[in-house]
């Protein structure tokens, strides 16, 4: 069934680029009080994927919540890609999905119910494919379509994956290639000129689930997953976590093609240039990086990959394993150092 009004025609901002910026909310929640309960394992505080509860000496709740505005055309494949984009942050904590709701805004007054039947059919065909049920949810009626899950999964305590152990000496590894918000930004324009679109779909769509599945049946320290806040900004959270550096070797980092030229023709989401600014402050690029590359690296994803920081001797492993499971544009990206803490150095190639 075909939408009668082009659903990203409604949204202002799409997807993970809706995200508030991370200069905007970190501050706010500063003001509130501190978590004290001690059997939250992991709260806002390391601005992590999930919040992790604790419920006994073997099983903890890993609990999440995203939702946005239409990233595609495509009622089904929104809801698909939203539902693939909140499960992400269970699997970014090492955890296991156990049962979702929704999360709606819908303009009725613009749109047949025909196209929510069309997004929910997406996300629930996509919850299957995880291995679980949408249970329940919550409407509203809204000027801009919304739709988004609350993912509630298990984790044993002692396998929680947060993003604060990343070790001095590890290697980075990226699940899925950078540059959706370009390439969704260019569709929403009109622009795609490269007809990237139905690659950036099907990127969106993949599940975490088996990337998570071979990092946790090896050694990984510390995993996050690549939305709104771009892979600078989401190794920025680890880093800052960890307390510790990290660098990056832009020549290995998996970009899709399109990205490039999106990027050298200025088709940049807002969020893009709101993460890019932001970062400007504990990012170090070295002089031969280009703002399209930096862009390009600060680009705002919707169900982007995972990042993990895994021990040097494994990573060759785990990325042989991710290429087997088909995850093919996964690669090792960059590495962690002791120093400067809480700081990215960007680098075209390897540093001495
Ligand atoms: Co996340
Ligand atoms: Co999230």
């Amino acid at each position: 069934m075909v939408a009668p009004v082009r659903l990203t025609q409604l949204a202002k901002r799409a997807g993970c680029a809706a995200k508030q910026p991370p200069g905007f909310l970190l501050p706010l929640l500063k003001n509130l009080p501190p978590i004290r309960d001690p059997r939250v394992l992991v709260g806002s505080a390391t601005a992590d994927d999930a919040a992790v509860y604790q419920l006994s000496d073997d099983v903890a709740l890993v609990l999440t919540t995203d939702f946005f505005t239409p990233i595609v055309d495509s009622p089904y494949d929104f809801g698909a890609i939203a539902a693939a984009n909140a499960l992400s942050d269970v699997y970014a904590m090492g955890g296991t999905p156990m049962t979702a709701l929704s999360i709606v805004g819908f303009p009725d007054h613009l749109l047949p119910a025909e196209v929510l039947l069309e997004i929910l059919r997406g996300a629930s065909d996509k919850a299957a494919e995880a291995g679980i049920s949408i249970v329940g949810g919550h409407t509203i009626k809204a000027e801009e379509p919304i739709f988004g899950l609350a993912v509630t999964g298990t984790v044993a305590p002692q396998k929680v994956l947060a993003n604060r152990h990343a070790q001095p000496g590890d290697r980075l590894v990226l699940t899925k290639p950078l540059g959706l918000g370009m390439i969704t930004t260019a569709a929403k324009r009109g622009e795609d000129t490269c007809g990237a679109i139905t690659e950036a779909i099907q990127v969106m769509s993949t599940l975490n689930r088996s990337a998570m599945e071979v990092l946790t049946s090896l050694e990984t320290h510390a995993l996050t997953d690549i939305t709104g806040f771009g892979l600078l900004g989401h190794l920025r959270n680890m880093v800052v976590a960890s307390g510790v550096g990290a660098r990056i070797e832009l020549d290995h980092v998996p970009v899709l093609a399109a990205a490039r030229v999106y990027a050298d023709a200025d088709i940049v989401p807002g969020g893009t240039h709101a993460n890019h600014r932001f970062l400007g402050d504990f990012v170090d690029y070295a002089h031969d990086i280009t703002p399209q590359e930096q862009w390009i690296l600060c680009d705002a994803q919707t169900s982007g990959g995972l990042l993990a920081a895994v021990p040097t001797h494994v990573a060759p492993i785990v990325i042989q394993r991710l290429h087997e499971r088909g995850l093919s544009d996964s690669a090792i990206i960059g590495s962690i150092d002791s120093e400067p803490a809480g700081r990215i150095r960007v680098s075209r190639s390897a540093l001495p």
